[in-house]
């Protein structure tokens, strides 16, 4: 038996077979969706269309980000609804939102930033032009996840004597219990949590709420070859915590660094090209999304002579910025390490104390 062999815990063995799984389902995931398959469907907040660009029930394994396109029709508005974070970025025609209570115009080229649980509601105010926006969240996490805070059913609970004092729990010194914020049944990592919130809610509330078109500019982008702006960063003001948009541009016959990140995806706005994604070619033009599962080398490419193309990127940026120094796991095999006796049992603590 190697050493690789003898130090393996069932657990180095399952994460093993885990990443083949994921790079055998990598290598069959649906990557593009092209815009002759967009169908309009009425939406259940009713008044909008809706058409699903990238969704799990059309084929997609996207985990954080889903996009669809919303269609209000000529002088039309949706019900009022509420959601998890959401990036509104406005394709074509003239309206507003009423967002809690305040209401934000838009048109074409404008990024709104749909803040965890605000009401919003989306009106058309042409009576000629129908509007589409693209409608960007993080619903397949938040479904996974399913968030939920501490919620009392309101039901019956002992409630020992007011001097009762329980042992430490670790066999030292217990000091006698004491109220926390003037509450009984508080504690400070209660208290704590609750300041913490509403400060993140306050910063939220503050925090920006739309891009104008007309004020973005281009700058130089890290993937090199193209250029780049933030339409709903925190760079610019932004508090979006899961979602980012930005817009990109690549200059015509000009193509990108291959580069690598978490999952993305790519809605064109304007002209044609390609995208290699791990080795493959993958043609698109305005309207078309192209899906960019975690991981895979790609790079963009505008082969046209006269024309610039442009897309819209949705990123997890934030969250990832927040994760990323966790994504590591790595032992030093460098033989510091003890080797006990070939006849040595371990114990837990409980068969310790025996
Ligand atoms: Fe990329």
């Amino acid at each position: 038996m190697t050493m690789d062999e003898k130090w393996q815990s069932s657990i180095d063995k399952a994460r093993r077979a885990d990443e083949m799984i994921e790079k055998e389902r990598l290598r069959n995931l649906r990557l593009i969706s092209k815009r002759e398959d967009l169908r309009f469907e009425l939406s259940s907040t009713r008044g909008l269309m809706v058409a699903p660009v990238i969704r799990r029930h059309i084929g997609f394994d996207n985990r954080i980000l889903s996009l669809d396109i919303f269609h209000v029709p000529p002088g039309g508005h949706g019900e009022a609804q509420r959601n998890p974070e959401a990036l509104m970025h406005v394709l074509n025609g003239h309206g507003y939102s009423i967002i809690n209570d305040e209401r934000v115009e838009w048109e074409r080229g404008d990024t709104l930033h749909i803040k965890p649980g605000y009401w919003n509601q989306h009106f058309n105010i042409s009576d000629e032009e129908p509007a589409n926006f693209l409608w960007a969240t993080n619903e397949p996490l938040i479904n996974y996840v399913q968030p939920m805070p501490v919620v009392p059913k309101g039901d019956t609970y002992s409630d020992p004597p007011e001097d009762y004092v329980p042992p430490h729990p670790f066999g030292y010194e217990q000091k006698p219990i004491e109220m926390v914020g003037g509450e009984k049944w508080m504690s400070i990592v209660e208290l704590r949590r609750r300041e913490r919130v509403a400060g993140q809610e306050q910063h939220i509330r503050d925090a920006r709420t739309i891009m104008r078109g007309r004020d973005v500019q281009l700058e130089r982008s890290v993937h090199k070859g193209d250029f780049i702006v933030g339409i709903a960063d925190q760079g610019h003001g932004f508090a979006n915590q899961v979602v980012r948009m930005h817009l990109q541009q690549l200059p015509p016959e000009s193509h990108t660094e291959t580069h690598k990140h978490d999952e993305a995806i790519i809605y064109v706005l304007q002209g044609k090209g390609y995208s290699l994604m791990d080795g493959v070619r993958y043609e698109w033009q305005e309207g078309d999304t192209i899906f960019v599962p975690t991981a895979v080398w790609h790079q963009h490419w505008n082969p046209q002579k006269d024309s610039t193309t442009q897309h819209i990127a949705i990123t997890q940026i934030p969250l990832q910025e927040f994760l990323a120094e966790h994504n590591v796991l790595e032992v030093r095999h460098d033989g510091d390490f003890t080797e006990p006796p070939s006849d040595y049992v371990p114990l837990f603590p409980w068969d310790l104390r025996k």
